[in-house]
């Protein structure tokens, strides 16, 4: 972990440590999509032992918990950590383990889990962080498991389709008026700057997980700039 890293940590605990209340309020239609499309392309089965990287107040983690053996949710807010164990609780969910790490510090055995999940999350990452992380995941990984990432991906711009997104967000934005231009504003500045929002396109999500050594690599569209990767580890990968 570099001093970059350190900075970016620190970053991110910051900004979602404050954000563990409006996240849940702030969960789209849109985003439901994604949870539900990264819990069909999970394919869970009540042996699997999963693990949800930026697990938030649980979004993944609890409808999966209710398909698979046991969900250990990773999340770099103890804030977020704290309301997923207490929804938890309240679900009477027992096979729900959460740690409060970020993921760039994350270790895990080697092949010790089934499946590995996330949603919404990595394009905090920086893009050597993005490419480090798959390659973890398919070390945790047992032969046959699955890695099943949801997120924005989209390039800066440079094919038809990253346009296309763009600008269908720009005028969906603009709709709205004097608050949409400020969206705008703040999400160009976000954006070209790489501060706080760094997706990557699909084309380059699944190059990552064939460099990674993940087999059988797809990508399925969900709505917009959302889409989620799924590779899966050989019988005889490691
Ligand atoms: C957009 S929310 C998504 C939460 C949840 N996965 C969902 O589907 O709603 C992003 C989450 O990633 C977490 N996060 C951001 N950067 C992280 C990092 N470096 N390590 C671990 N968690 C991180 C945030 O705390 C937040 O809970």
């Amino acid at each position: 972990v570099s001093p970059a890293d350190d900075l970016s940590i620190w970053l991110q605990r910051t900004v979602w440590q404050r954000r563990v209340g409006s996240w849940e309020h702030e969960a789209s239609p849109g985003l439901e999509r994604v949870v539900a499309a990264v819990l069909d392309l999970a394919e869970l089965t009540p042996d699997d032992e999963v693990v949800d990287l930026g697990c938030g107040s649980g979004q993944v983690t609890l409808p999966a918990a209710e398909r698979a053996s046991r969900v250990l949710g990773v999340d770099i807010s103890a804030g977020m950590v704290e309301r997923l164990r207490a929804r938890a609780a309240s679900a009477n969910l027992d096979n729900i383990t959460a740690t409060a790490v970020p993921l760039e510090r994350l270790e895990l055995a080697p092949r010790s889990v089934d499946v590995v999940v996330s949603n919404y999350v990595l394009h905090h990452l920086s893009d050597v962080q993005k490419a480090a992380l798959v390659r973890r995941a398919h070390g945790w990984l047992r032969p046959g498991g699955r890695l099943v990432i949801g997120d924005m991906m989209l390039g800066r711009g440079q094919s038809p389709e990253d346009r296309a997104i763009i600008v269908q967000k720009a005028r969906a934005f603009a709709a709205r008026g004097p608050a949409g231009y400020w969206r705008i504003a703040k999400n160009a500045v976000r954006y070209f700057v790489r501060i706080q929002e760094k997706p990557i396109s699909r084309e380059r999500w699944v190059r990552l997980f064939e460099e990674a050594g993940f087999q059988d690599v797809r990508v399925v569209p969900v709505v917009a700039e959302a889409a989620v990767v799924v590779g899966r580890v050989g019988p005889q990968a490691h």
